[in-house]
């Protein structure tokens, strides 16, 4: 399918008062997900200029045409389109399942095929992180996976790099791929991950950050060439 290329990228990129933000989109049960979030938003929160959205996504019923109201009685609020084509990046999240995301994320990414075709994502910077109960589970293969549909939308994905002193010493989760919890204790993080999802959060703002200051939007670069 030929895709069109928008005439400029989204701008906006901004929050209701003004400021870019890092949307952080995760599925959690159990909380290691959300918790891994949380600790994601406080790195973002860390860097001045830009700030954190938190959004989660409903579970999915058999019957999938039964809806969810717009506001879930308690937790993260359900994300909308909106929220996703405005964010100045991603840090997107999900509890494994057989080695994969769950499926209430994969729907939602499912309902993004409009945001493609606009470019919608293109040259936003991206994370992503997961829970599993097993070190051998899927850890990388849910992060990698989760990666896939990202790299449809262009969007640049953003690993985490061993200069990360915790990368080196964790014993539960964390990987170069992206921040992860090994819920062995359910969703109660140790140390190490903590301080990884942190700096992935940093990490992520700084750079979305960066593209904006430089004002590089990928579409401009397309029509350029
Ligand atoms: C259907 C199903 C499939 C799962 N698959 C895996 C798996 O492949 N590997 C793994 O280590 N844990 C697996 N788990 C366990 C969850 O990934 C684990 O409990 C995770 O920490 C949940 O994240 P949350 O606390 O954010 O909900 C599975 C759980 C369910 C219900």
């Amino acid at each position: 399918m030929a895709k069109e290329v928008a005439a400029e990228p989204s701008a906006s990129a901004a929050d209701e008062a003004g400021q870019p933000y890092i949307l952080i989109l995760y599925y959690s049960r159990t909380e290691g997900t959300k918790n891994l979030a949380l600790h994601i938003a406080r790195g973002v929160d860390s860097v001045a200029g830009i700030t954190p959205r938190i959004r989660t996504v409903p579970e999915l019923s058999t019957a999938v045409e039964r809806t969810a109201p717009p506001v879930p009685d308690e937790g993260a609020v359900y994300c909308s389109k909106g929220d996703l084509a405005d964010c100045a990046g991603l840090a997107l999240g999900s509890a494994t399942r057989f080695g994969n995301m769950a499926a209430p994320m994969k729907y939602f990414l499912d309902t993004t095929a409009d945001m493609w075709m606009q470019n919608t994502l293109v040259g936003k910077p991206a994370s992503v992180f997961c829970s599993t109960n097993s070190i051998h589970g899927g850890q990388e293969t849910t992060l990698l996976t989760m990666m896939v549909p990202l790299f449809h939308h262009g969007m640049i994905i953003q690993g985490l790099p061993y200069a990360e002193p915790a990368l080196n010493e964790t014993a539960t989760g964390g990987t170069p791929y992206g921040v992860t919890h090994l819920g062995k204790e359910g969703g109660h993080l140790s140390s190490h991950e903590t301080a990884l999802a942190a700096a992935a959060g940093r990490r992520l703002a700084a750079t979305a950050l960066k593209l904006l200051e430089k004002k590089l939007p990928e579409n401009k670069l397309l029509e350029e060439n």
